[in-house]
């Protein structure tokens, strides 16, 4: 039931803190990261991680992928299901597959997991909905205890999931220290974030209510996130939104920057913040209406969205952070537009067809 909420969604982007707080419940025993220990040993067995998922889940599946690699070292690619199913890399010798899904029914993942299955690769599912198609015919899966998630717009999924893989990454690295207080700290940060939401719909109603187009910059793990962040306001406000690398906009993308034009800028890189403010202001040159959303660490005084501190190793932690006002703005810009937010046209909450 959504209670006072106008809209499921923004009632299941108020549960995010909530939902990581029952995530470090479940997987921390006595401080450490705790999994499954067949789980574990055969993902070691592994010489690549294979992650394959659609949609929201697929761009979680590119966060994840940086903790697999840095934190475990195991080589990972990500891919969309509905490609990978018809068109696979060369595998390697040893391959593990981890589907990450929300519903455990997305039909392309589906036809993917088939695939494995004849092959005899080892599988795990990282899914919400636990009695499920995905985490039935697998070797092991792994809940992901967001809660229901009704609304079309996948919001406190896409957190869990990235948070199950940084705790799986962690019991594949063989513990780490300090992770459970890092992300109890991060739960209170993704809190204080959801609490400054007045001030995000003011900035929607000033930027994208009126916009017919909008881009999302940013690098590294900041760029990973720009795609959620453009799929999350086509989705619900059916403006035209395009996520991608703040290096890319020179070659070719800045063509399209008018008078007007709502540039979002993600930074919460230390490495690549001052390359992208350089992409802003290469907008700003052509007229374009820059927003910037920044940890508090690499903001400026008059940046639009000021988000909490992340140094050090917590930088990795920035899309959890940055998934709060991204899914906000393009909540507020389909409320602005008096839309169906939870029901936008033409999309399911499952995509039970190829
Ligand atoms: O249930 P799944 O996580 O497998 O679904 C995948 C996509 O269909 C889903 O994430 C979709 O992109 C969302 N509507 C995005 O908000």
């Amino acid at each position: 039931e959504k209670g006072a909420y106008p809209f499921f969604m923004l009632k299941e982007i108020d549960e995010q803190a909530t939902v990581a707080r029952h995530l470090i419940k479940h997987y921390f025993v006595d401080g450490i990261p705790h999994i499954d220990a067949a789980i574990l040993k055969s993902i070691k067995q592994a010489d690549r991680l294979y992650i394959i998922a659609a949609g929201t889940s697929y761009h979680a599946g590119l966060i994840g992928r940086r903790f697999f690699e840095k934190w475990a070292g195991i080589p990972t690619e990500v891919h969309i299901a509905s490609e990978f199913a018809y068109d696979h890399p060369l595998i390697s010798k040893n391959p593990f597959f981890i589907f990450i899904s929300q519903s455990g029914e997305t039909a392309d993942s589906i036809q993917v997991l088939e695939f494995v299955k004849k092959a005899h690769y080892a599988s795990l599912t990282l899914a919400n909905v636990m009695n499920s198609t995905l985490t039935r015919d697998v070797d092991f899966a792994l809940p992901l205890l967001a809660g229901p998630e009704i609304a079309v717009a996948s919001t406190k999924a896409y957190t869990a999931q990235i948070i199950t893989q940084i705790i799986l990454a962690a019991a594949l690295a063989g513990g780490h220290t300090d992770l459970q207080g890092q992300l109890s700290r991060l739960a209170v940060d993704m809190q204080a974030v959801i609490d400054g939401k007045d001030h995000i719909k003011a900035l929607a109603d000033d930027y994208l209510v009126n916009a017919d187009r909008a881009f999302y910059i940013g690098r590294g793990a900041d760029a990973d996130v720009t795609l959620e962040a453009a799929l999350k306001l086509k989705e619900i406000s059916y403006t035209l939104v395009e996520g991608f690398a703040a290096g890319e906009l020179k070659h070719g993308t800045i063509s399209l920057i008018e008078h007007g034009t709502p540039v979002i800028g993600l930074i919460s890189q230390s490495k690549t913040a001052g390359l992208t403010r350089s992409n802003l202001e290469e907008t700003i040159a052509r007229g374009a209406k820059t927003m910037t959303i920044a940890t508090k660490n690499l903001a400026s005084a008059n940046d639009e969205i000021i988000l909490p501190e992340l140094t050090g190793e917590m930088e990795m932690f920035g899309p959890i952070l940055e998934a709060i006002p991204i899914q906000l703005l393009a909540y507020y810009t389909s409320l602005g537009r008096k839309l169906d937010v939870d029901h936008p046209r033409n999309l399911a909450k499952s995509v039970t067809v190829q």
